[in-house]
């Protein structure tokens, strides 16, 4: 690479005016990119999530709304996550194999509603088990892989058959990818995505959705014999490699800006469609300083949600997804 010099060269040159920075502008952030999570409940559950300004438990009827609102703003894809009444929750969490529970029916809501719309389930135990965990425990209170991984296939085919486009596990148990694809090959869901949590890492900053959840009282322990150590990078890419071997269509990084070297590394190592995650804590963290007015909310995340896709994210999953669409807009 030639480097130029100066004066020959001054790279101030092309930051002088808006017309040539847009011009050279190597990354761009459209609507397009970005996932809405969205939380859904019911009866007394239904309102705002106090660790979380701005972001509501939804009814089935808010949310059919919320999700018109988004498509019209160009969002494609929303995640799902519902808030389960704790009397619905067992040891075993077997009301995630209900095909009339929560998610079912607001999958076939917004099908209803919007069929443009594309409909992502995460697929884990932890709304629905009275300890938290995102599956099933043996008798030493550890969650046993393979157990787990069968329900969660079993849960997976209760999606798919509700009409849910992309299948998400985000449980980090070994081996599910490939147990959820031949489970929907075998029912005939050959075109159902599985969007898989690859590098998912044991982290602080999902405080915040475990509130709007309610798995965080309740969670025993901690998830580190299941989700990665924040220390590990090269475990990442075998996380990665595993699961597409396994049948995923595209794997997610998560959380998302302290761990944009993972995700940088899993673009240029797979060249795979690649999700970031801008989990609960980050939200929680913008929103806190915006509250006390010591950051510029658009500037501050716009440029977060810019540097996601600068380090290699095609899409973005983040709750200032809506935000970011109509600010985007106002652009255009
Ligand atoms: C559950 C799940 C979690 C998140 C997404 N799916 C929490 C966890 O693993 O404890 C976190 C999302 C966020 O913090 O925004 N398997």
């Amino acid at each position: 690479m030639s480097l130029g010099r100066f004066p020959a060269t001054r790279l101030r040159r092309t930051r002088q005016a808006e017309f040539i920075r847009s011009l050279v502008r190597e990354t761009q952030l459209a609507p397009e990119h970005l996932i809405q999570p969205l939380f859904v409940a019911e009866g007394e559950l239904i309102g705002p999530i106090a660790s979380m300004p701005g972001i509501r438990r939804l009814s089935l009827d808010e949310l059919v709304t919320e999700c018109r609102e988004l498509y019209a703003l160009g969002i494609r894809l929303v995640a799902l996550f519902p808030v389960i009444p704790a009397a619905l929750k067992t040891d075993d969490g077997r009301e995630a194999l209900n095909a009339d529970g929560l998610v079912p029916r607001a999958v076939k809501a917004i099908k209803q509603a919007v069929p443009e719309l594309g409909v992502m389930c995460d697929v884990a135990l932890d709304p629905y088990t009275t300890h938290g965990h995102d599956g099933l425990l043996d008798e030493r209170g550890n969650v046993d892989n393979d157990a787990t991984s069968g329900i969660l296939r079993r849960m997976a085919l209760v999606y798919a058959r509700a009409g849910c486009d992309v299948i998400a596990p985000s449980d980090m148990m070994d081996g599910r990818i490939g147990d959820i694809r031949q489970v929907l090959e075998r029912d005939g869901h050959k075109n159902t995505l599985i969007l898989s949590y690859a590098a998912k890492y044991a982290s602080a900053f999902y405080g915040p959705f475990r509130d709007a959840v309610g798995s965080s009282g309740a969670l025993k322990g901690d998830k580190r014999n299941y989700q990665m150590d924040p220390a590990n990078s090269d475990e990442a890419i075998r996380e990665v490699a595993f699961d597409l071997e396994e049948g995923a269509d595209l794997v997610m990084v998560k959380p998302g800006l302290p761990y944009l070297d993972i995700v940088r590394r899993v673009k240029d190592e797979f060249r795979v469609p690649t999700a970031a995650y801008q989990v609960s804590g980050e939200y929680a963290m913008l929103k806190a300083a915006i509250a006390n007015g010591w950051l510029d909310e658009k500037k501050a995340l716009m440029e977060a949600l810019l540097c996601f896709r600068r380090a290699g994210a095609d899409l973005v999953l983040s709750y200032y997804a809506k935000q970011a669409a109509v600010w985007l807009g106002e652009k255009a």
